[in-house]
């Protein structure tokens, strides 16, 4: 008989802050596309009418870090799920690390922090190959605390979590998230910004209205330019007119990085468009687009999201290591420990420049008897990735359904 008491939760966390960036040169292709989309997924059968934002590979970093110290058929469901299973055992661990090292090179372009955390009970013997592994691979800092004064590292680990996020992600865990029985916990922080190659002039943005797949209209921020930009059409297949939908794809200053926005028609819910989502569809709209001059209006916006990765992971596979089954042995004696607990925090804000900045009151001049170039308008939901063009990794994935919402005071100009 099994007693759940004497099992020891680990707590996971990833927590995300972003912004825009690049990737540098000689890095591996990622490997991790369909589990991003898979878990996409699973957030939109969860999700109902909500935004979503997470990060598919700070998820794989974190998925990572456990996968070091898993055995057994515990590390083969990690293997199966996350698209390292056609890989010689191990192989993964370099492959992120690579993937990771190429993110945080370079830097005068963007701000980019990643930073891996393990934070272990006092008194316990954690193996040390697991602990080197963990240094080694993921350059995690390790520090012991005493999980059973749940207060005090509760804010510990929030206040390395707002170190390590320019403070923007505060009041993470809770006291009521360790108890005596917890053993470990690993918290992984990207911090991300940087700017679009072509930013939009703030001049340029104004109140316009944003109708949301429930029919309800909202009053939005709308960011405007005209540009060279990679634009694609592109079908879902079926015969309709409706099954016609718009990529663009708009890099971030130094074009490694780019944001990647897919929108249906105006009349068409995003949830219609939403199942055909797969990884070889990003790498055939990435390969599709055309550059070409394009009038843009987006949004200015700001997703958050907090996400039970237990459940969801669940869902894809990753089941063992949340049970009495786990087998993390490679990180202590015996196999006792299993993960209690697992949490991903992301951020999103998308503005004229990548930095929130004044919103002055201009006139666009609308031609909309006279377009002469395609026209993105996304004035209704839609999906985005930010990915970077030479791997494939996806750092952010997600969808608007309801953007930055201006109440009407706020609003001193006209609206369209
Ligand atoms: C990671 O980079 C190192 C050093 O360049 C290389 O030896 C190794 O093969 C790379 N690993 C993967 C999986 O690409
Ligand atoms: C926060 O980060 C700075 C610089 O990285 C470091 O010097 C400082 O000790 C950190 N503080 C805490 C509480 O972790």
């Amino acid at each position: 008989m099994l007693i759940l008491d004497v099992l020891s939760p680990l707590l996971l966390l990833s927590i995300v802050l972003p912004g825009y960036g690049c990737w540098a040169a000689d890095i591996p292709e990622d490997t991790t596309a369909e589990f991003s989309v898979r878990l996409y997924h699973q957030l939109q059968v969860a999700g109902g009418q909500e935004n979503i934002i997470f990060s598919p590979l700070s998820v794989a970093v974190a998925m990572g870090m456990v996968e070091l110290g898993a055995r057994g058929a515990s590390l083969g469901e990690i293997r199966q799920a996350v698209g390292f299973s056609h890989l010689l055992p191990g192989v993964e661990f370099s492959l992120l690390q690579n993937l990771t090292a190429g993110l945080l090179d370079d830097g005068a372009r963007y701000v980019i922090r990643l930073a891996n955390s393990l934070f272990l009970q006092e008194g316990i013997t954690f193996n040390p190959e697991f602990l080197h592994l963990m240094r080694k691979y993921f350059r995690a800092d390790v520090e012991t605390v005493d999980f059973s004064e749940s207060a005090a590292v509760a804010d510990q680990i929030n206040t390395w979590v707002e170190n390590h996020t320019e403070s923007q992600i505060r009041e993470l865990l809770s006291a009521e998230d360790f108890s005596s029985v917890t053993r470990l916990t690993l918290v992984n922080a990207i911090y991300f910004r940087g700017s679009w190659k072509n930013q939009f002039r703030p001049e340029n943005t104004r109140t316009f209205s944003f109708s949301r797949d429930d029919g309800s209209e909202v009053q939005t921020l709308m960011m405007y330019q005209q540009g060279d930009f990679s634009y694609g059409e592109f079908s879902d297949g079926s015969q309709e007119a409706g099954g016609v939908y718009q990529v663009l794809e708009m890099p971030y200053e130094g074009e490694d990085m780019s944001m990647m926005i897919v929108l249906p028609r105006q009349e068409v819910p995003l949830a219609t468009l939403e199942p055909i989502i797969k990884a070889s569809l990003l790498e055939e709209w990435a390969n599709n687009v055309k550059r070409q001059k394009v009038e843009v209006y987006l949004p200015r916006f700001k997703v958050e999201q907090k996400i039970d990765l237990r459940s969801t992971l669940q869902e894809l596979g990753i089941k063992k290591i949340f049970t009495s089954d786990a087998d993390l042995s490679a990180m202590t004696d015996g196999k006792d420990l299993y993960i209690g607990k697992a949490v991903q925090k992301a951020y999103l804000e998308v503005t004229e420049e990548g930095a929130e900045g004044a919103v002055g009151s201009g006139m666009i001049a609308l031609t909309r008897t006279l377009v002469l170039y395609p026209q993105v308008m996304a004035d209704h939901p839609f999906f985005f990735v930010i990915r970077s063009r030479k791997t494939g990794s996806i750092l952010f994935m997600g969808r608007v359904m309801t953007p930055e919402v201006i109440g009407l005071n706020d609003n001193d100009f006209d609206s369209m």
